[in-house]
């Protein structure tokens, strides 16, 4: 068997739970009446979407979008591919993407293109996490919950090799 990867504490439910408050809060005040679409990116993210969008008690949509760049282990094998896409036209539609993490931002940025190619009224980015040592091309991130260290982190959907996304706070894996 495999040896178990150790994992450290990095950021506790607690902190999420008061972030996605905030967030909440800030994205309320944005859209309100704007009956936006909330594009979530699978799988990361929908721990964070789900408990985002309980927060928000206006109108809007959501869709999910799947992409590929990671594979297995824990560097990004820089290719990005689209294994699913959406089911909405965003055609003259305010869009909010939801993201676990901003790391290299290949991955948004490639995502960002595609949506802007279908002529919403406006695109915007929230991410849960950043780690702004690693970026390799330039990601304007409108709502963001916490910038973490150039460690590979995983819980609150976030996984290492599909494992670890069911921990209820933030953990890093020690090298
Ligand atoms: P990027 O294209 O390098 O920005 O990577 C984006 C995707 O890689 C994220 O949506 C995650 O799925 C994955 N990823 C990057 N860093 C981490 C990490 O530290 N933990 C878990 N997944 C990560």
């Amino acid at each position: 068997m495999e040896p178990q990867p150790k994992l450290q504490p990095l950021i506790s439910s607690k902190r999420i739970e008061a972030a996605v408050k905030k967030l909440a809060s800030d994205i309320s005040q944005d859209y309100r009446d704007k009956n936006p679409v909330l594009i979530g990116v699978l799988k990361g993210s929908f721990i964070f979407m789900a408990d985002l969008v309980r927060l928000l008690d206006f109108p809007l949509e959501v869709d999910f979008v799947r992409l590929s760049s990671y594979g297995a282990g824990k560097k990004s094998s820089g290719k990005i591919k689209l294994a699913g896409g959406l089911s909405t036209e965003i055609k003259g539609r305010d869009v909010l993407v939801i993201e676990d993490i901003v790391d290299t931002g290949l991955t948004t940025n490639y995502l960002l293109d595609y949506l802007r190619q279908k002529k919403p009224a406006s695109v915007k980015l929230c991410a849960l996490t950043e780690k702004p040592s690693r970026r390799k091309i330039p990601v304007r991130i409108d709502y963001l919950g916490f910038t973490v260290p150039d460690k590979f982190i995983v819980g609150y959907g976030l996984d290492f090799d599909e494992g670890f996304r069911y921990l209820p706070e933030i953990c890093f894996l020690e090298d």
